[in-house]
């Protein structure tokens, strides 16, 4: 599948990657949140640092596109999304 990116600012499917006390915490839609229903939603979002990947939460209709995860933390970190209509996203942490 071909994995999308863009301007996380303006892209609502670009995960949004922010660095928390205990790891990392990722929100599918910075400038609003994407929707999450029943015929367009996240199904999951995956964390990958240094190359590993190393968390996914499943998601269904109803949540919110967030996804916290306790991980070591590392240098060089990405999540991925996978939007039912839109397709496979990435964003990096800054
Ligand atoms: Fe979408």
């Amino acid at each position: 599948m071909e994995i999308l990116t863009g301007d996380v600012n303006e892209e609502k499917h670009v995960p949004f990657i922010e660095e928390t006390d205990k790891g990392y915490k990722v929100t599918v839609g910075k400038p609003a949140l994407h929707p999450m229903k029943e015929k367009h939603y996240i199904q999951y979002i995956e964390l990958y640092v240094n190359g590993d990947a190393v968390g996914k939460k499943e998601l269904e209709a109803g949540d919110d596109p967030v996804a916290e995860f306790e991980v070591p933390k590392g240098k060089q970190v990405f999540a991925r999304e996978l939007c039912n209509i839109h397709g496979l996203w990435q964003g990096e942490l800054d």
